[in-house]
C-alpha cells in the first residue's frame, strides 16, 4: 500500500509543475482532495479492505499524505492567485506620467465686462444701481416720458407689444419714472438692462443692452452733465479723450443732446472708425424735461436734472473694433476669447 501512497505523492509533485492558473489549482485540489471523488479521499475509503492490524499505519500514512498534499496545493493556489493579481495590475496599469489636458479658463463676456466697467466708473461718482423690469407698461415706457400716443418719437422705436397696455421696454429710460415716483431728490441712479426693438441689421439687434443715468437735485444744469461725461470718457476711452455736445431731440429731455467723444483710434485726425470726422457718437442725453418731472410729482421750479442713455453693445463695438453686433450674441469662442480685457 505504501507504493500506492508513494505513487500519488509523485503524481502530485509532477502535476504541480504543470499548473498555470488558480483555476487549474482548484481542479488539481479536487482531483486529489475531494472527499468523495478525490484520489486521497478514495484511499480513505479503502480502509475497510485493509487488514485490521495494518489499519492504524495505513490511516496514519493516508493522513500524512493528505496533510502534505493540502500544504502543497494551498501554496500552489496562493502562488497562482498572486501571479494573476500581478498580471491584472500590469494590464490595468495607468500611466500617470502623461501630461494633464488641463481645464480651460473662461472669461467674462464683453457685454458683462463693459457693463461692469461702466458701473464701476459711475458708482465711483456716487451713482446707485436701479434695475427695472423688462416688461413695462406703455405709460412708463412712453407716456410718462412725455411721448403721447400720436407722438412721432414712438415711430423711432418699433415696439414689441404684449397687449395694448404691456410691452417689452424699448429703453431703460422707463426706469427714470419708477425711481422719481418712489424717491425724493437728490437722485443719482444708474439703470442697466436689456431693451427690445423690432430692428435687425449689422449694428442693430432686436435685443440689446442700455445703461441709463439720472441725476435730479437743486440747481443741476447741462454743465454738470458735460463735466461728468468728461470724467467718464477719459476713464473708458483714455486720458486724452474729449467730449462735445450736439443738439438733438428726445421727448423726455429739453434741451436734448447727442454726445460725441474725440476719436480714440486716431486722436481726432480722422480715420475709418470716425468716418474721417474725428468724432464718435457715444450716447444720448439732456436736461430732464419739466413735464417728466411733473409727471412724477417733482416740482420743476425747485429741482432740475439731467439724464443719459448709453448703448452697451455700441460701446463694446467701438472699444473692441467689432463691425457686426451679432458677433456679441453668437457666443463664438474664437471671437469671445479675443475680447477679454
Ligand atoms: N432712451 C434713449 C434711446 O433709447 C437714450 C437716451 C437719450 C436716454 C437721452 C436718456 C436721454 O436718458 O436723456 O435712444
Amino acid at each position: 500500500m505504501n507504493a500506492a501512497l508513494e505513487q500519488i505523492k509523485q503524481e502530485i509533485l509532477s502535476g504541480a509543475e504543470e499548473i498555470k492558473s488558480s483555476k487549474e489549482a482548484y481542479e488539481f485540489r479536487k482531483k486529489f482532495l475531494d472527499g468523495k471523488t478525490g484520489k486521497i479521499g478514495l484511499l480513505m475509503r479503502e480502509m475497510k479492505n485493509i487488514p485490521p492490524e495494518q489499519r492504524a499505519d495505513y490511516g496514519k500514512g493516508v493522513n500524512e499524505l493528505k496533510e502534505w498534499a493540502m500544504g502543497i496545493i494551498s501554496e500552489l493556489d496562493t502562488k497562482m492567485k498572486a501571479k494573476e493579481l500581478q498580471e491584472r495590475y500590469e494590464a490595468e496599469k495607468i500611466d500617470i506620467s502623461l501630461p494633464p489636458q488641463g481645464s480651460e479658463q473662461g472669461n467674462l463676456h464683453p457685454i458683462t465686462l463693459i457693463r461692469n466697467q461702466l458701473i464701476d466708473i459711475f458708482a465711483g461718482m456716487g451713482f446707485e444701481i436701479y434695475e427695472g423690469t423688462e416688461i413695462e407698461t406703455d405709460y412708463y415706457n412712453f407716456t410718462a416720458l412725455n411721448t403721447p400716443q400720436d407722438h412721432p418719437a414712438r415711430d423711432m422705436q418699433d415696439t414689441f407689444y404684449l397687449s395694448p397696455e404691456f410691452l417689452l421696454r424699448t429703453q431703460t429710460s422707463a426706469g427714470q419714472i419708477h425711481v422719481m415716483e418712489n424717491k425724493k431728490p437728490p437722485i443719482k441712479i444708474l439703470s442697466p438692462g436689456k431693451v427690445f426693438r423690432s430692428d435687425d441689421d449689422a449694428t442693430h439687434s432686436p435685443m440689446f443692452t442700455q445703461m441709463e443715468g439720472l441725476v435730479v437735485d437743486k440747481g443741476i444744469t447741462l454743465c454738470d452733465l458735460q463735466g461728468m461725461l468728461d470724467v467718464f470718457v477719459k476713464k473708458i476711452y483714455g486720458e486724452n479723450t474729449k467730449t462735445r455736445l450736439r443738439p438733438s431731440y428726445f421727448p423726455f429731455t429739453e434741451p436734448s443732446v447727442e454726445v460725441d467723444c474725440s476719436c480714440f483710434e486716431c486722436g481726432g485726425k480722422g480715420c475709418k472708425l470716425c468716418k474721417g470726422t474725428g468724432w464718435i457718437e457715444i450716447l444720448g442725453a439732456g436736461v430732464v424735461n419739466n413735464k417728466v418731472l411733473e409727471n412724477c410729482g417733482i416740482d420743476p421750479n425747485e429741482y432740475s436734472g439731467f439724464a443719459f442713455g448709453i448703448g452697451i453693445e455700441r460701446t463694446a463695438m467701438l472699444k473692441y473694433g467689432i463691425n457686426n453686433i451679432k458677433l456679441l450674441f453668437e457666443s463664438d469662442l474664437r471671437v469671445l476669447k479675443q475680447l477679454n480685457d
